[in-house]
């Protein structure tokens, strides 16, 4: 236990139902095992980070919670009750909404339009329906707005804005679609340090909205400026669990950094100088 003064004891509380809990998980590719015994929770109202280096499993680990994936062994518990999601509709439709790293927009179309994408609202009368277009540009300027994002032109093409604006855009989206869980796949790794700290407002603002989140990223840092719970992997299993108030910065960067491994690295590149 530290008494680190970010502490946010309180906001974890074990007694509640985990909005998505996994128990003890595994997957494997043929022989290739994938991940093996790993488990987490995920409540509202708090961020999951989940961290490992490549190939660690993180990815799988949250095609099981998008419904992309089957895990081969363990339990899927979706608040509280045991699941196995079939499709990523499955998912979605249990309030389950993911953010995958490529963000599957259209480049191409207006900043509305990629809100909208898959759930347009229409009005008339069939076979008159048309798309309520005025609508969706005023709901997508408000709902940016809400997370403080003043966006000139919803009209612009969702091509033409940063990395770092079309992830908070997918953010937004996630929230307005009414979403419980929101499974973001390494956000900030493409971005920049100014990016990705306004990135990492808006997951804070998706948890303030109640949100619980799984925030998948490399970055020890990243993860410790807006994570409740900690889950580090590591060539598929789970190499550490933790609370927020069971672990420093410090202690979670060496543990992402290979810790030992790293020590024997210094002492063999010292050696070798
Ligand atoms: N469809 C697949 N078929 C076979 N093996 C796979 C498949 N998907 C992933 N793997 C293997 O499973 C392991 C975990 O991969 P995964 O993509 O989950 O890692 P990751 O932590 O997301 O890595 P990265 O940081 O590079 O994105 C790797 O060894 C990978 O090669
Ligand atoms: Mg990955």
């Amino acid at each position: 236990m530290t008494t680190d003064a970010n502490t946010t004891a309180g906001r974890a509380a074990p007694e509640r139902t985990a909005l998505v809990e996994l128990d003890d998980v595994s997957k494997y590719y043929g022989n290739i095992r994938a991940l093996e015994g790993v488990s987490l929770e995920v409540h509202a109202g708090e961020i999951t980070c989940v961290l490992g280096d490549n190939g660690a499993g993180k990815s799988t680990l949250i095609k099981i919670i998008a419904g992309r994936h089957q895990h081969d062994a363990g339990t899927l518990r979706i608040e509280g009750e045991e699941t196995r999601l079939g499709s990523p509709r499955e998912a979605l439709d249990r309030g389950i909404a993911t953010v995958y790293q490529d963000l599957a927009v259209v480049p191409l179309m207006p900043v509305w339009r990629n809100f909208f994408l898959g759930s347009e609202p229409r009005k008339g009368v069939a076979p008159f329906r048309r798309l309520d277009v005025e609508h969706m540009r005023r709901t997508t300027h408000a709902e940016l707005l809400r997370m403080g994002i003043d966006l000139r032109d919803v009209d612009q093409p969702i091509g033409t804005l940063s990395g770092g604006e079309r992830q908070c855009v997918a953010i937004a989206r996630a929230v307005h679609f009414g979403a419980k869980v929101l499974v973001l796949d390494e956000p900030t790794a493409a971005l920049g340090v100014k990016q990705s700290g306004v990135v990492l407002k808006y997951v804070a603002a998706a948890r303030d909205a109640g949100l619980g989140v799984v925030l998948i990223t490399h970055n020890p840092h990243h993860a410790y400026l807006v994570g409740d719970r900690f889950v580090l992997l590591k060539r598929g299993t789970m190499s550490g669990s933790h609370t927020r108030d069971g672990i420093t910065l410090d202690e979670l960067t060496r543990q992402m950094a290979g810790g030992s491994e790293l020590d024997d690295l210094r002492h063999e590149l010292e050696r070798g100088a």
